[in-house]
């Protein structure tokens, strides 16, 4: 019916940084210690009920290594959402995140839905990005903030239901 929806979403960010972590929680409830390494892209889907709409995610889980930085385009080109992960241990990944919404907001679909996910939050003790920098930059970025957990599930069905509800209804 008129309240289905299909949408392409991409995770982009550094490699370690959880993107595989976030969508295997989110599609089967599950996590993995040892996630292995994105080779290219992995492909998900996932629908989900918002309000009175239906959602049907199509996530392309990218890989975070340098060398497929070039294949990135092939992913979030058309794509209605993007989530631009960084590990809340790692100010480099923070680094890297903003660098791919720099490229998003000059290559990207300009009403793409766009989140930016603080993930690892379990390892608090370990932190080095504070989350009001965090935030900060989102804010200023128009992006939508939270931080997650791939592996205690905090957040994780909340940040694909707030981008399901940002995304304009045909
Ligand atoms: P690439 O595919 O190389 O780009 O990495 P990725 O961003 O997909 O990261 P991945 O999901 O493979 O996770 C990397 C490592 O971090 C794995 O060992 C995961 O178990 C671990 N990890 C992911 N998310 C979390 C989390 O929320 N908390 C903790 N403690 N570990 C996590
Ligand atoms: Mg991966």
């Amino acid at each position: 019916g008129h309240n289905n929806l299909n949408a392409k979403l991409v995770l982009l960010g550094d490699m370690g940084a959880g993107k595989s972590s976030l969508v295997l929680r989110f599609v089967k409830g599950q996590f993995l210690e040892f996630q292995e390494s994105t080779i290219g892209a992995a492909f998900f889907s996932q629908t989900l009920a918002v309000n009175d709409a239906t959602v049907k995610f199509e996530i392309w889980d990218t890989a975070g290594q340098e060398r497929y930085h070039s294949l990135a385009p092939m992913y979030y080109r058309g794509a209605a959402a993007a989530i631009i992960v960084y590990d809340i241990t790692s100010a480099e990944s923070f680094a890297r995140a903003k660098k791919w919404v720099q490229e998003l907001q000059k290559q990207g679909n300009p009403n793409m839905v766009m989140a930016l996910a603080g993930n690892k939050a379990d390892l608090e003790e370990r932190r080095c990005v504070p989350a009001e920098d965090a935030r900060a930059y989102a804010e200023e970025n128009g992006l939508f903030f939270v931080e997650t957990s791939a592996k205690t599930a905090q957040n994780v069905n909340e940040i694909f239901y707030e981008i399901a509800k940002k995304l304009p209804r045909a």
